[in-house]
């Protein structure tokens, strides 16, 4: 089977990404939204896939995934909310997914999940919810490019910081290696994003900030200068 992904975690240097969620952009103007957050300097695009039973919300498909990845060369990092991830796996990559994430809390059988993902070439995420503690990924740590903290419940954009986040956040970065990234989801904003930066995040996902603000690029261009 041929996967059109790439691992981007290794390509992308610097210290810190910006990864825009999609969740909150606005499909009528898509296209157009996209580009305005990379040409502002947004290094990665956050693709969140809601299955309605991990979360109680729904959001896109494999066939949307397929255009956003016939529109843009940037990297996709799709974050699988999803109670089934295994079956979930080969759909998203085919539609060309670069980068999968999937929950801890979601399968029993991470080792299986992450080698599968790996020999399709893509980079490897695990993500865990704010009641999973830190050591949920200590089996697989050795295992991944990039662990997900998310900072509010999964399920919906425009939700409020977690700040009791903040201490799993130096607790992870502690396990992780230099290459490894540490990636925060969920109500950053440039205050808040200096705040998981500061506890070891490099890679800060952010929706209503970027795509609900009235210019997309101020707001991509603000959180980098909260972060750097
Ligand atoms: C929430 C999603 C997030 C969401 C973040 O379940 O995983 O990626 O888009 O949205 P904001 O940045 O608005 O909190
Ligand atoms: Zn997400």
């Amino acid at each position: 089977m041929n996967y059109p992904g790439k691992n981007p975690w290794p390509g992308l240097t610097g210290p810190a990404l910006i990864a825009p969620s999609l969740l909150s952009v606005d499909f009528a103007r898509a296209g157009k939204q996209i580009d305005q957050v990379l040409k502002a300097g947004a290094e990665v695009l956050h693709v969140d896939i809601m299955d309605g039973h991990f979360v109680p919300n729904l959001s896109m498909g494999p066939p949307v995934v397929e255009k956003i990845r016939r529109y843009t060369r940037a990297p996709l990092d799709v974050h699988l909310m999803v109670t089934d991830p295994e079956f979930f796996l080969e759909p998203f990559a085919l539609a060309g997914a670069d980068s999968l994430n999937f929950h801890v809390e979601a399968t029993d059988k991470p080792v299986e999940l992450i080698g599968r993902i790996r020999r399709m070439g893509l980079g490897v995420g695990v993500t865990v919810k704010p009641a999973t503690p830190a050591e949920a990924i200590a089996p697989v740590a050795d295992l991944i490019d990039l662990v997900l903290v998310m900072t509010v419940e999964p399920g919906f954009g425009g939700q409020s910081f977690m700040e009791t986040m903040l201490p799993k956040i130096e607790a992870i970065r502690a396990m992780l290696a230099e290459t490894q990234r540490l990636e925060v989801d969920g109500g950053i904003n440039p205050q808040t994003a200096r705040r998981c930066r500061d506890a070891g995040a490099d890679v800060l996902v952010a929706g209503n900030n970027v795509f609900a603000a009235p210019d997309p690029a101020k707001a991509v261009k603000e959180l980098r200068s909260a972060i750097d």
